[in-house]
């Protein structure tokens, strides 16, 4: 990090939150006070989503009754459908969300009266639609039917990616893994949703903002950058060697460290349990352990561990995932982390405006054009 002052906000407190905790004691993740690992292993991601949007767990009625509004909601309009069609092929699918986010503002504009809650389940609904829409159609060629009878978004995602019923653990670990991109307090697109929602903006705008930024490859590009990473070694002996090479040119390997945890990613252990078990499924016998050779040798050498994105990467691989779409995937989650941060910020809304350190030159007398 830069050593200017108040350079990335680092250390600093910019505000207050009820939704989760990140890295107390320099390791705990909790969403609405329950624990990461609780989350990711015994409530699906419609309840992570209820809970954060409300606060609490749903009751069965509670969690059925968001079921039929996502399934509802799941449709594109016909408009979006066209606009969808005329992104180019080669473009950024994290692009296609920001644009798609943006379309969908046009279409179906926030009003003072409209419910800030139906936007975001909607939004939530919609995301694997509008992402899936566009993929195959520029690259499949079709233009697909963008309902499933899957009930959960990640069994729906894995249904419109792959044309037919999704295998059981993937569904499962899909399901898993959008548990833990859902939610991560002041991160970078949070913060920047927040801001926006704070000068009073509308929703679609404040997750507009929220998408650019989270697309950066210190954010959420993570996860594709670490899956090129992995995907450069043709072997676990070639790790030491290679990586050394690019720790020595000061690289910085992406899936690795943290502003915020000290100890470790408690979301790392998580992914990385349901990695193992797709690579077991899919008799791999080189990307599992060149990743773990990886992440042994960044301990050792820098004492840096893998985040979240580092065995989300594998995790994706072996689901036969596209590596285009990983980020989108993080979007598809973490719509429920930004929704319940723009409820809270426009709960208790004050502008944010922070003021900088100013570096440049002092005061100056101005020399009219024709005397420069
Ligand atoms: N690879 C190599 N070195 C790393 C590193 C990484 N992934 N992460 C941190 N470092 C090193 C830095 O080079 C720096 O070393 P220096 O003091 O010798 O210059 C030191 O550790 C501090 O790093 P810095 O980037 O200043 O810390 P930060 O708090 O600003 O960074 C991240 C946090 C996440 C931006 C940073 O760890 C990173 O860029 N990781 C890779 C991207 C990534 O995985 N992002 C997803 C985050 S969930």
């Amino acid at each position: 990090m830069s050593n200017a002052k108040g350079a990335g906000l680092s250390n600093i407190i910019a505000g207050s939150t009820a939704i989760s905790t990140v890295g107390v004691e320099g390791e705990g993740l909790n969403y609405r006070g329950y624990s990461i690992a609780d989350l990711a292993s015994k409530a699906s991601f419609e309840e992570v989503a209820y809970l954060l949007f409300e606060g609490e767990l749903p009751s069965k009625t509670e969690l059925a009754i968001l079921h039929e509004l996502l399934a509802e909601k799941r449709n594109l309009p016909k408009e979006l459908k066209n606009i969808l069609e005329h992104i180019p092929k080669y473009a950024h699918p994290m692009d296609v969300l920001r644009t798609g986010t943006s379309a969908l503002g046009c279409l179906e504009p926030e009003q003072d009266s409209t419910d800030q809650k139906d936007i975001a389940i909607r939004l939530l609904a919609i995301y694997p639609a509008m992402l899936l829409y566009w993929y195959h159609f520029h690259f499949s060629g079709r233009r697909i039917e963008t309902n499933t009878e899957e009930k959960s978004i990640a069994g729906h995602f894995l249904a419109l990616l792959k044309g037919h019923k999704p295998d059981e653990l993937e569904v499962k670990v899909m399901d898993s893994s959008l548990t833990l991109y859902a939610e991560h307090e002041y991160n970078a697109s949070t913060f920047a949703a927040r801001v926006s929602a704070s000068t009073l903006s509308d929703f679609y705008s404040a997750i507009t903002t929220a998408i650019g930024t989270l697309r950066g490859p210190l954010h959420g590009g993570a996860n594709e950058e670490a899956m090129l990473l992995i995907q450069d070694f043709s072997s676990v002996e070639e790790v030491e060697p290679k990586l050394k090479k690019r720790l020595a040119n000061k690289e910085k390997i992406m899936g690795f460290g943290h502003r915020v945890y000290a100890k470790g990613d408690p979301r790392s252990p998580i992914i990385k349990e349901w990695s193992l078990q797709l690579a077991a499924q899919s008799n791999d016998t080189q990307i599992f352990p060149i990743s773990e050779a990886i992440e042994t040798m960044m301990w050792d050498t820098k004492k840096l561990f893998p985040n979240l994105d580092f065995y989300s990467a594998s995790t994706y691989y072996f689901m036969n995932i596209p590596l285009a779409l990983y980020t989108p995937i993080f979007v598809c989650s973490r719509i429920t982390g930004w929704a319940a941060h723009i409820f809270e910020q426009r709960a208790n809304n004050t502008l944010i405006r922070p003021s900088a350190y100013y570096i440049g030159p002092g005061a100056r007398r101005f020399l009219a054009l024709e005397k420069r």
